[in-house]
């Protein structure tokens, strides 16, 4: 057996109002299920020597450099989303530091510079959209190959930037343009302060002759070699109304969708073209369905909702009647947190089957 202690970002604190090492906890138990390569025999909090860690117990030799499964092991412990340090315990006085692989490819100022006004923050949003990428027939992939990633309530697009940073390819749909103006604008500054070969532009969208969006759109490398060999990693983030994803993307199908939906407090949530105001629920009922149409067989949708505005087995059931399969056991049962006194916070996984 390996006993590990894994150190959380300080940050994760303010994130999850004191509940992160339980949501970390499940995000690192649902990796678990299907890419840790060495069993997790427990997870729970400890504090040693007055400092929080995560108590992670193996079913591995005690020897971090032995086999296959170490190998996996340590990528996905690498991807949690709050995973500062990570130590082996030897004996009960020492630790052994243990280096963490991480997988992202681009500087995380892109993830850290863009304050979001609302409830969003980046770490919690790549707890999502880990556990959702977990969650498709590929989740034994994640790390090693890239994936196509859908944010219909894009925001100022930190799902999207979280898509980029770790080699996928992205696509957003938001009403609001000031908001795709906005990440456009930082986008387009942070790619060229970085000198990434790149190009970028916000334009009009056209299809038989009409305007039918704008369209911010993005192409990169974070490696000028690849970028010549004409390797590259796509942006696609749509200023229009959720419910026409699927018009949007054509033909084409995407292989999680990972959103966080208006909370019903800081941000609305209007219909586009000057429509009626929607609930929350109701706008995740009209769109579930949308998105689930645009979704590759295999492939997983996470959704991070405020369960004062809609219960879980309300979400859970707009899902299932969208044909998709809801994870509704253990650990995926466990990511719901308190955000503030207006916002409980959880997360639901499915995959179409
Ligand atoms: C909680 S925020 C998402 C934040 C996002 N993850 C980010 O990083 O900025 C929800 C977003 O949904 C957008 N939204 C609400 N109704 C919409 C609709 N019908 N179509 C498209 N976007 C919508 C809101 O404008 C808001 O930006």
């Amino acid at each position: 057996m390996t006993r590990l202690l894994l150190l959380l970002s300080p940050s994760s604190n303010r994130v999850y109002a004191g509940t992160a090492p339980g949501v970390v906890a499940a995000e690192l138990q649902v990796l678990a299920e299907g890419r840790l390569g060495a069993p997790v025999r427990s997870v729970e909090p400890v504090r040693v020597a007055g400092v929080d860690y995560l108590a992670v117990e193996l079913d591995a030799p005690d020897e971090p450099t032995g086999g296959e499964g170490y190998g996996a092991t340590y990528a996905a412990l690498g991807q949690l989303s709050a995973a500062h340090a990570l130590f082996r315990r030897v004996g009960d006085d020492l630790l052994a530091p243990v280096g963490l692989p991480r997988t992202e490819r681009l500087d995380d100022d892109l993830l850290t510079i863009p304050k979001y006004p609302g409830r969003t923050n980046e770490q919690f949003t790549r707890a999502l959209l880990n556990v959702t990428l977990a969650a498709t027939s590929w989740g034994d992939q994640v790390g090693r190959r890239p994936f196509t990633v859908l944010d219909p309530l894009a925001g100022r697009g930190t799902t999207l930037s979280w898509a980029l940073a770790l080699g996928h390819d992205a696509y957003g749909v938001e009403l609001e343009r000031r908001e795709v103006e906005a990440y456009a604008a930082f986008l387009t500054t942070w790619l060229r302060r970085k000198r990434l070969k790149h190009s970028i532009g916000l334009n009009p969208l056209r299809r038989n002759g009409r305007q039918v969006a704008e369209l911010l759109e993005a192409f990169l490398h974070p490696d000028a070699e690849a970028w010549k060999a004409g390797q590259r990693q796509h942006l696609s983030l749509f200023a229009a109304d959720t419910l026409r994803t699927a018009e949007l993307l054509g033909r084409r199908k995407v292989e999680a969708v990972v959103t966080d939906a208006p909370y019903g407090v800081a941000h609305g949530s209007r219909a586009g073209g000057g429509g009626r105001d929607r609930s929350p629920a109701d706008l995740l009922a009209e769109a579930v369905p949308v998105w689930a149409s645009v979704l590759r067989s295999g492939g997983a949708m996470g959704i991070a909702w405020n369960t004062h505005g809609l219960a879980r087995e309300d979400l859970a059931a707009i899902v299932t009647g969208a044909g998709l399969v809801v994870r509704d056991e253990g650990p995926w049962t466990r990511l719901a947190h308190r955000v503030d006194a207006g916002i409980h916070r959880d997360v639901l996984v499915a995959h179409q089957p």
